[in-house]
């Protein structure tokens, strides 16, 4: 099974219309199973920006094109069109082996995240149900910190109730975007992996535009992260490769 997890493509006044092409190339060529494109699909949330991206969006060619809104999606209303152009199911059975459930962390013209009570029971009683699957939750907002983005008060909220949930629902992946920074926390049995932007201008420690290919055999996981236009690698190379910025 072949996921392909495209974040923050942002269409709007932050996006490169060319980058998002070779995207598009790129991503067919793959012939992935599934498509999950974490947020941010328009930089305002205006309609005419939900018309483009669902223009180029359709360009994508796979069985299942799952969309998670942002908290761009939010702004101005925007989530009253994102539900027309961009319907999604939140549970989605790819193949018989593996389960992807997705959550809302965005809120009306609120950059924070927030998952919620009734969702995170929601999530739990969701999870249980697939005791033997690899499961997979994607979501907007990054349930942990990452490296170099500075002052973060923009994870989910709750993110602290949500961990405990996956944990004992031993969820296997979890899938999130919002910082345009990829990066992957390696917690043994779960993996929390960040996409970077796929097409947007505002690219964050790693200055290139990335997405995510996940391929999984035998219920096990790799991630690895596409450079568009670039090399493919496995994700855990940007945390091996780390370097810390000092000043001498
Ligand atoms: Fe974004
Ligand atoms: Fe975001």
């Amino acid at each position: 099974m072949k996921l392909v997890q495209l974040s923050d493509i942002h269409v709007g006044s932050q996006f490169q219309p060319r980058v998002f092409a070779k995207v598009i190339n790129e991503v067919n060529a793959l012939k992935p199973d599934a498509i999950v494109i974490t947020g941010d699909l328009t930089n305002e949330g205006l309609i005419n920006e939900y018309k483009e991206c669902k223009r180029l969006v359709s360009k994508l060619k796979a069985k299942k094109i799952i969309t998670i809104s942002g908290n761009h999606d939010y702004r101005n209303t925007g989530y009253l069109p994102f539900k027309k152009y961009f319907p999604f199911e939140s549970v989605n059975e790819l193949g018989k082996d593996i389960i992807l459930v997705t959550l809302g962390t965005a809120r009306p013209d609120r950059d924070e995240g927030e998952v919620g009570y009734r969702q995170n029971l929601w999530l739990e009683r969701t999870m249980k149900k697939y005791p033997n699957r690899v499961k997979i939750l994607a979501m907007h907002h990054h349930l942990v910190g990452i490296p170099d983005t500075g002052s973060d008060r923009l994870t989910v909220i709750d993110a602290g109730d949500i961990l405990r949930t996956i944990l004992q629902t031993n969820v296997d992946l979890v899938l999130c975007g919002h910082k345009h920074r990829p990066w992957v926390w390696n917690f043994g049995n779960l993996l929390i992996v960040n996409a970077g932007t796929a097409s947007s201008i505002r690219l964050r420690g790693l200055f290139e535009n990335t997405y995510n290919i996940i391929t999984i055999k035998d219920k096990k996981v790799q991630v690895d992260l596409k450079i568009v236009g670039g090399k493919r690698m496995p994700i855990e190379n940007i945390v091996k490769n780390y370097s810390q910025f000092t000043e001498e």
